[in-house]
Parts: structure tokens; sequence; C-alpha cells
């Protein structure tokens, strides 16, 4: 099958099947109410600024899609959106339109529409350990990217009946990758979360950033079990629908190495308030968006809204008045998230 049919797959599935696991860890944290926050809502500010860029608010939206002519339309909305809130977005792997360069208009329509906004490149890290800078660079060119993601969905690949699960010589292939491009290199997961070991390897190898891609939101095993034809594949991808690190356990864990951006499962701006506490830099989400992007921007914008407003009242009724008073704001943490960390501290 090809990469741009599969892409199309993809995108039906999520928007007509439940694709979601349950628990990002984020239901084991409580922000503490300040009955007076001591704080005007009118001068909350959530800007902060990543890689050089401004951002209206510590949020982007999650790589999805690109490399099916159908995609170009969600691109074109929710580039406009993110242009307009002052935001950004990451675009889907690029492979298929390096592969079949007539399908790059798919996602150059991403910089045409959001001249200014933080825009990354995504490409999958078996593609980089086959082809290695030369392809990341191709994906930074093709939408003048301010960084890049190296996506790794070894989750996702392991139920796919045509699944690339070649792995090793990735840290060194990321490493190169590092060395050579211009812009900052993001290691990306995409449900199954990073643990610190990995991270600390990352960091080694020169990574900028993290998105730790935990367990909570959208889950590829689960996805791929709505496309397997093979019944063993099938069973085994209902098993690991809920296999991973939650998203929250992951930004515990790698908190402190690189600046993190929290996704999977981020669904409110309380929860992009909580990844904060907890150590993000970022968050973002993916498919919330979805479904607003293949109606029109003003959706796309809608949702976006809703994430905002839902974040700076969680500020005010805080008492934070700034992103950095949010990071460190007392969090009370309790069950399984309370039990990893007294795990992690030995
Ligand atoms: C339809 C769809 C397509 C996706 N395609 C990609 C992709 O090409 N590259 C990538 O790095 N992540 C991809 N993702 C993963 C998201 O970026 C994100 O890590 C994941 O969906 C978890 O976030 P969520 O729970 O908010 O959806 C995709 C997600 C969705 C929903």
């Amino acid at each position: 099958m090809s990469t741009s049919k599969r892409k199309m797959d993809h995108i039906r599935i999520c928007l007509e099947e439940d694709v979601e696991s349950e628990y990002t860890g984020f239901e084991d944290i409580m922000l503490i109410h300040k009955a007076l926050p001591e704080v005007d809502y009118s001068d909350i500010d959530t800007q902060v600024e990543f890689f050089g860029k401004k951002l209206s608010f510590p949020f982007l939206i999650a790589s999805m899609t690109g490399g099916h002519p159908e995609t170009k339309r969600i691109n074109a909305n929710l580039a406009e959106a993110v242009e307009e809130m002052g935001i950004g977005m990451g675009v889907g792997s690029q492979r298929a339109a390096i592969e079949d360069e007539s399908l790059a208009d798919s996602f150059t329509v991403v910089r045409g529409k959001a001249p200014s906004a933080f825009i990354y490149a995504n490409i999958g890290m078996p593609q980089v350990l086959m082809r290695g800078v030369e392809i990341v660079e191709r994906a930074v060119e093709m939408i003048d990217a301010d960084a890049v993601a190296i996506h790794m969905n070894y989750l996702q690949e392991a139920i796919q009946p045509e699944g690339d699960v070649r792995a090793s010589g990735c840290f060194q292939a990321i490493e190169e990758v590092c060395r050579e491009i211009k812009v900052p290199v993001i290691a990306k997961e995409t449900g199954g979360g990073v643990c610190r070991e990995v991270a600390e390897k990352l960091r080694d190898a020169g990574v900028s950033a993290i998105d730790v891609g935990g367990k909570g939101g959208t889950t590829f095993s689960g996805v791929e079990v709505y496309r397997v034809e093979d019944e063993t594949l099938r069973d085994v991808g209902i098993d690991f629908w809920d296999w991973g690190l939650p998203t929250a356990f992951s930004i515990v864990d790698c908190r402190g190495l690189l600046p993190i951006i929290a996704t999977g499962g981020v669904r409110s701006g309380i929860d992009v308030a909580k990844s904060i506490a907890l150590g993000a830099e970022l968050a973002s989400a993916a498919l919330p968006f979805l479904h607003p992007a293949t109606e029109s921007s003003d959706a796309v914008k809608k949702e976006l809204e809703y994430f905002e407003r839902g974040l700076k009242t969680t500020m005010f009724l805080t008492g934070c008045r700034t992103v950095d008073e949010l990071k460190n704001t007392e969090v009370f943490v309790t069950g399984k998230l309370k039990a990893w960390l007294e795990f992690r501290k030995g």
C-alpha cells in the first residue's frame, strides 16, 4: 500500500472510530485553587517564546497530515488558524511528498497560509535510518520549517503488516542529523511516551527538545487495529491499545533534561496548565483538531480558543500571572503517578 493511501486511511479511521486510550496521568494531579487569586484576569499573560519565536500561549497543533491531495485543505485550515492565533503547528510525515514531489503542495500550503507561525517539519525515524541527513534537509526546506520533528513510532510500526521495524543505530543517525541540520531537532513519540533513559541519550545525541507523545490520547496501535486484516496482528494490536508511558509520567521522568512538549491526550486548557506545572515548556494536541480542520479554519480557531480560555482560567484560579509562575505552582500528586514518582526516585 502506498504511503499516501495509508495516510488517508489514518485520517478516515481517526474521524470515524474510537481511537483513544485511557489515562494520561493528568487525572492524578490537582492544581491548588486560590479563592483569592490576587491577580486580575485581564493581566494574565500566556505568552512564551520557543526556539526564538513568540507564541501567544504555550500550545501547538501536533503533526497530523499532508501527503495526499485531500489533506491539503486540512493543512490549510490548521495553518490559517494557528497564524491568526499566534501559535504553531507541525505537519504530518513528509515521506510521501519526498517520494512523490507532486504531493508537496499538501505541505507547502502550511507555510503559505502561516508565513510567521512556528512550523515544524516531520519525518520518521525509519526514513532517517535509511537516508540520513539528506531526507531531513529536504523535509525542512520543503516548508521552510523552524524546527524538525523526527517521529519515533515503533509501537505503530510493530502492529502494521507493512511496518518498518528496523531500530538499531537510531541514536547515531540522530546524532549525525543534529550535527548537520541548521534547525532544532525535536525527538517526537506518537503515543508510547519517552522515558528518562532514552531522553538522556537523545540529549547526548544533540536533540533540542523532546515531544513526549505519551499514552492516554490517540493510540496508533488502536488505529492499526481497524486496518489490519491479519487476525493475529489485530489481537496483538488490541493487547497494545493501552501500551506505553502515560503523558504525565513521561513529563516528570524527562523534566530538567531538555525542553519538553507534552502531547498525548491533552484535551483541555487545564491539561495544558498541568503539563506546564509538571515541567513541560509547551503542550500540543492532534485529534481534537482533526474534525474541525475538515470544516474550516474558523472551526479550528474555535477549538484553539477553548484551549486558550481554559489555560487562562486555570492560571487565574491558581494565582499565576505568567507562564513562568505556572511552572512553579504547587502540584498535588496522587494515585499511580505518585507511585511512579516514588518508584523512579528509587
Ligand atoms: C490523524 C493523525 C495523523 C498523525 N500523523 C502523524 C505523523 O505523520 N507524524 C507524527 O509525528 N505524528 C502523527 N500523529 C501523532 C500526533 O502528532 C500525536 O502525537 C498523537 O496523536 C497524540 O496526540 P493526541 O492524543 O492529541 O491525538 C498523528 C495523529 C493523528 C490523529
